[in-house]
């Protein structure tokens, strides 16, 4: 096992009405801002609970958050928390809120020139004003930890931090708030979740039996649950175990002492920046193709992930690989995501931009860091 610092300090409250209990984590003496995105909150009521339960505080509101948040309209919030000596920010929305708000309260306390430096330079987070949050859609996993992954419209730039000091005080998860959640944005957050797992995992194994089960039971456990999700939207128990399996599989735990890949999310990272297509969907495309391109030294993970969560045990080594990369995609392709760049109408044009790009931004990828530039091309093509 490799070695490892587990800590985790963000308090999850789960479960029906739980936003009700906010005014018992917030101390009532502070200057709240409350950040959103575009709106949903309003249509499906968590604003209207998130004021009541806050009612007689001292609340500001900021609203306008993107999908890929954007540091043009951070740094508007920045602004405000410094005019307003903002001392505690409530993200209430999805991973784009959460990861914005994350932002804010690093960029607000940062010492430096321009906040942008802890991004491209990894400039390093000090300190940030304390954050809370209520989700409002089961994906990232931002909830219960310290990234964010921002975007610059200026240079269509999409990079990530991550900070001790940016994990959520507490976040509430009431699975009741997803209901009203778009049939896409639902399937988006099955696939992310389900990536985040396959990133900690189908790497090479480091003798930690522990962290595979734990992430193969997270895998089983989406694959069990989606169609309940997507066929019942409004069924609460579907719905809750999406909710803490998304939790689950980016909060630290099946991490701890294995190895990591994320080329997967660093070049969909890339093409959300240059095309705009969701999170999600660029995983869907860019995994298998990592998979394909790496099986020689997935080789491993792959099988045991194919005998254990796919139930596959006949055939060769190769074919056994082959069959795991085709119903993983199969598996997508029935939650009706697609996994071909050309589903996008993306084409191989701007493939060594996006190479160059990512390798620039994060030098070579993988568990093995052997993924340069010309290998990120191949993906692509592969991924076309
Ligand atoms: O903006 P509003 O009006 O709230 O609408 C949002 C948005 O349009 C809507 N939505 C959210 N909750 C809803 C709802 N609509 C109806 N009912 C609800 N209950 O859904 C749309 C997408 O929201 P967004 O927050 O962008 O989605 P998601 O949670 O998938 O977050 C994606 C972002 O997180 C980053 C991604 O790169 C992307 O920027 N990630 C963050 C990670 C982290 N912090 O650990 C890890 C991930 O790998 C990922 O990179
Ligand atoms: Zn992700």
């Amino acid at each position: 096992m490799l070695n490892f610092v587990f800590h985790n300090p963000t308090k999850i409250i789960f479960g029906k009405g739980t936003i009700s209990q906010l005014a018992e984590e917030i101390a009532p003496d502070k200057k709240v801002l409350m950040t959103f995105g575009g709106g949903s909150i309003k249509s499906n009521g968590v604003y209207d609970q998130v004021k009541k339960a806050l009612c007689g505080y001292t609340l500001f509101e900021f609203g306008g958050i993107e999908p890929n948040p954007r540091y043009e309209t951070l740094m508007k919030a920045v602004a405000v928390c410094k005019d307003r000596n903002i001392d505690f920010l409530l993200a209430v929305g999805g991973g784009s809120v959460l990861d914005g708000t994350k932002f804010i309260a690093a960029a607000v306390d940062f010492k430096g020139a321009d906040p942008w430096d802890i991004l491209e330079k990894h400039a390093p987070v000090e300190s940030a004003i304390p954050i809370g949050s209520v989700l409002t859609l089961a994906a990232t996993g931002s909830e219960s930890n310290g990234f964010a992954v921002i975007s610059r419209e200026s240079t269509k730039e999409k990079l990530a931090f991550a900070s001790q000091y940016t994990f959520p005080k507490f976040s509430i998860l009431d699975p009741q708030t997803t209901i009203s959640l778009p049939r896409r944005q639902t399937i988006n957050g099955i696939v992310d979740a389900f990536v985040h797992v396959c990133e900690q995992y189908v790497t090479f194994d480091v003798d930690t039996p522990l962290q595979a089960r734990q992430a193969e039971s997270i895998l089983l456990t989406l694959m069990e649950i989606a169609h309940n999700v997507l066929d019942q939207p409004d069924n609460y128990d579907a719905r809750a175990n999406l909710m803490w399996c998304a939790t689950q599989a980016l909060n630290g735990l099946i991490g701890c002492g294995v190895a990591h890949d994320w080329s997967t999310h660093m070049i969909g990272h890339e093409l959300t920046a240059l095309y705009g297509i969701d999170h999600a969907q660029s995983l869907a495309c860019v995994m298998p193709a990592v998979w394909r391109h790496q099986k020689n030294n997935k080789g491993h993970r792959l099988i045991q992930y194919a005998n254990r969560v796919l139930g596959i045990s006949s055939g060769s080594d190769g074919e056994i690989i082959e069959q795991a990369i085709s119903k993983t995609v199969d598996f997508f392709h029935s939650l009706n995501m697609p996994t071909r760049l050309s589903d996008y109408a993306i084409a191989s044009d701007r493939f060594d931009e996006i190479a160059s790009r990512v390798i620039g931004h994060k030098g070579k990828l993988g568990e093995h860091a052997v993924i340069g530039e010309q290998e990120v091309v191949d993906i692509l093509n592969l991924a076309l």
